[in-house]
């Protein structure tokens, strides 16, 4: 009998992840999965949803429960209350859900209290700062799955840490009190590998942003420690006003809508100013997964605080600074390809002239080999 998985997404990363296994569930695994798609409406936007819908042929979501934007615990409540009816009228067999946002909680939460058995893709990722919304979020997702998806060697040591079992497979069936975890590498890698070459037939954008190729970096903002506390997002901006002035480069900013908010609300005027004086820096809509691989891959150099930037950055060989004071992907750290800035002024700007100056060009495989939804998919097959 076919396995019925419910997959419940709703922040643009998800669906940028649920593409890979969507697609591997449609062209490899359909006689042994149906897969049902629950969109939270956590993002809402065209540019922040339905954009990835069509452009990664992702299937329609048969459930939206338009949520939208509110407070954690009213935007997780009322995921929870509309998931519950949903779940107990479809009794899926298994609920997938990946990384860690409120949407993640929120399935994973009602999945457990019901008893479902709970796929969790990009566990075992830690930062160590509970006061980061999503670390919670992934704690409590990672203990009451049944099934835990590694992305990397370092996600697997964090379970064993905690006490998960993360013995090579036998033969048990997993659940939530006997969880297998196993190293799947990465879906973001699987995608990139599918959609990098895919993603240069959208470069006329670089001609209506008039960028070239190496003559840019790319910037994404979105965390709520940057975004949420004035000084630092003025920090970082005035940063790159600095390179700005300092390089003959350009700056290209798709924003996230939580840091436009931000921008024309809460920080000192003159910097938005200054940014509107300055040619170079260009602020854009969010773009879409495809552009965004493009805009990494032509990049000089890459500066974010997005977790999936920060990886996608490395596939494509790129240097990134990371605008936090720590990371979930260490990796990237230890073999030098990245570098924490916080939002320090001063370390931004010496990490960016210095990564101009002088790239580092060593890329490990670190990330699997572009089949984790493929070994995610047969060990749902196998082990549920
Ligand atoms: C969420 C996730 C974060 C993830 C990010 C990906 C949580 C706690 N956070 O953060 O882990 O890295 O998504 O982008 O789940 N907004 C719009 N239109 C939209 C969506 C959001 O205008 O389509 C604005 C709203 O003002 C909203 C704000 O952005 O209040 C933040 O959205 P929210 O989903 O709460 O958090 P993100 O910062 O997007
Ligand atoms: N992304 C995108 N358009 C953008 C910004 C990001 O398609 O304008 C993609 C990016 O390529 C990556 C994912 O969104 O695949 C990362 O999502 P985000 O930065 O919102 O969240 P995080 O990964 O930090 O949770």
């Amino acid at each position: 009998m076919r396995k019925k998985i419910i997959t419940v997404i709703g922040a643009r990363p998800q669906f940028i992840k649920a593409a890979a296994i969507s697609r591997m569930i449609g062209n490899s695994y359909a006689d042994k999965m149906e897969e049902i798609i629950i969109h939270t409406g956590q993002h809402y936007d065209a540019n922040m949803s339905d954009v990835f819908f069509k452009e990664l042929q992702i299937p329609e979501p048969s459930y939206n429960l338009n949520v939208g934007s509110n407070s954690h615990a009213l935007q997780t409540a009322e995921m929870m209350m509309k998931l519950e009816p949903i779940l107990l009228n479809e009794k899926p067999d298994a609920v997938l859900v990946y990384g860690d946002t409120n949407s993640t909680l929120a399935a994973a939460m009602v999945s457990s209290k019901l008893n479902i058995p709970i796929i969790h893709v990009e566990a075992g990722l830690r930062s160590f700062q509970k006061s980061m919304p999503e670390e919670i979020n992934r704690i409590i997702t990672d203990h009451c799955s049944s099934l835990l998806f590694c992305p990397t060697e370092t996600a697997v040591q964090n379970l064993k840490a905690e006490g998960f079992s993360t013995e090579a497979s036998n033969n048990q069936k997993a659940n939530a009190d006997n969880p297998s975890c196993i190293k799947s590498g990465d879906v973001m890698y699987d995608n990139v590998r599918y959609y990098g070459n895919i993603a240069e037939e959208n470069l006329m954008l670089m001609n209506e942003l008039q960028i070239e190729s190496q003559k840019f970096i790319l910037l994404t903002i979105h965390r709520p420690i940057n975004t949420d506390h004035p000084k630092r997002l003025e920090s970082i901006l005035a940063a790159c006003l600095s390179i700005l002035k300092q390089n003959d480069i350009k700056i290209i900013l798709p924003i996230h809508p939580r840091t436009s908010q931000k921008i024309n609300e809460s920080i000192n005027p003159e910097i938005p100013q200054a940014i509107e004086n300055a040619v170079n820096f260009i602020i854009t809509d969010p773009k879409s997964y495809l552009e965004m691989l493009l805009l990494e891959k032509h990049a000089r150099l890459i500066i974010t605080d997005s977790g999936g930037v920060q990886k996608e950055a490395y596939f494509f060989n790129k240097n990134v600074l990371i605008l936090r004071h720590e990371t979930e992907w260490n990796e990237l750290i230890q073999n030098q390809c990245a570098v924490l800035v916080d939002a320090d002024e001063d370390k931004i700007v010496s990490a960016a002239s210095r990564f101009m100056r002088n790239t580092k060009n060593e890329f490990p495989a670190l990330f699997g080999n572009g089949n984790a939804a493929e070994i995610i998919c047969n060990t749902i097959i196998e082990k549920l």
